[in-house]
């Protein structure tokens, strides 16, 4: 702990929790006025860090690693909602499975902590431990000019990263600028790393960012599975929104009824870039067997379009 902290509090994964507890804890992490630690064993929280769909975030350490701790929602631990504590423990079962994949954190543990519920029924609340890797959120780097090669950099690595999601055997399921995180050194223009993060989605039939969700997902029954199509047309989406800084639709119209009407209309303005306008057409097609066949192909022309436009001489890939 580099940081002084005023108070230490300490928890055991053998001893129950109250719901008081429990909400004292989540409190003082998220209040900075005074920091508090709660330390249990090798585990440290030390502030919070976000509170989204899947969760309670909380920044730590984990035997001496910096980590992210992601709890179930509070509100699923006081009603002993099943669904949440399962999306835990399915995102940690699909974090093993990426182990090697440079790109995404690792992911250190899953442990339990007992909870005695308003019943004075005891409950496992499952949470998981996870590599803290470094970055801005993918948004921060929208309007910042970055030139196209930056933007190229950041399309291949995710495409990158991707292909390797899918040949362990995960789709990812909601892919958006939440889950993507970029370590930029802006003097220099150089993108240091690209992790995509939260595989909660994965196992789950409909949890994900409208936005950013394909037609298949909006709706199950008019375009076929949900799979890597989906995946690819939600990076389309997402490399969209990096190339041309806003979305092809406007954002209060729901994208589900973009999905049910017509095509998008993809009115390049800002990338100048056939070739990448190429890549990103074929990825937002709204029939998943009409986009790319997989992620190794996309790669293909990305790095071709962006060699090409490094030797001047872009053209149109499709
Ligand atoms: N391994 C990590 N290292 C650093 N930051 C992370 C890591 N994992 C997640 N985060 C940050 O925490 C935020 C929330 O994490 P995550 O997306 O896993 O939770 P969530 O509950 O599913 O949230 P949401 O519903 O907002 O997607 C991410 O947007 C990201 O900024
Ligand atoms: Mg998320």
């Amino acid at each position: 702990m580099s940081k002084k902290y005023s108070l230490t509090m300490r928890f055991k994964l053998s001893e129950t929790m109250t719901l008081t507890k429990l909400r004292v804890m989540e409190q003082s992490l998220f209040w900075r006025a005074i920091p508090v630690a709660w330390v249990c064993s090798d585990l440290v929280l030390l502030h919070g860090h976000s509170r989204g769909g899947g969760g309670v975030i909380y920044a730590g350490a984990f035997e001496n690693m910096p980590v992210i701790v992601k709890f179930p929602p509070t509100k699923a631990i006081k009603e002993h909602c099943q669904n949440f504590f399962k999306e835990i423990e399915q995102e940690y079962q699909q974090g093993l499975m990426l182990q090697q994949v440079s790109g995404v954190p690792r992911y250190a543990d899953k442990k339990e902590l007992l909870v005695k519920t308003k019943s004075n029924t005891i409950i496992k609340v499952p949470f998981i431990i996870v590599e803290q890797v470094n970055g801005v959120p993918f948004n921060s780097l929208i309007h910042r000019n970055l030139d196209v090669n930056t933007k190229s950099t950041i399309f291949i690595r995710l495409v990158e990263i991707l292909g390797k999601v899918h040949k362990a055997g995960v789709v990812h399921k909601d892919i958006n600028p939440g889950n993507i995180l970029i370590e930029y050194n802006s003097r220099r223009d150089l993108i240091k790393a690209v992790w995509l993060v939260d595989f909660g989605a994965s196992l789950q039939q409909r949890r994900f960012v409208a936005q950013y969700g394909s037609p298949e997902q909006h709706i199950p029954l008019g375009y076929g599975d949900v799979g890597v199509h989906s995946d690819m047309f939600s990076l389309g989406l997402v490399m969209y929104f990096l190339f041309e800084e806003k979305l092809p639709f406007h954002e209060n119209i729901a994208a589900r009824a973009i999905a049910e009407e017509k095509e998008f209309s993809l009115d390049f303005q800002l990338c100048g870039n056939q070739g990448i306008q190429a890549i990103l057409t074929k990825m937002l097609r709204k029939e998943p067997m009409e986009r790319y066949s997989s992620m190794d192909e996309i790669y293909q022309d990305v790095t071709e379009v962006t060699n090409q436009s490094i030797r001047g001489t872009c053209k149109h890939v499709c």
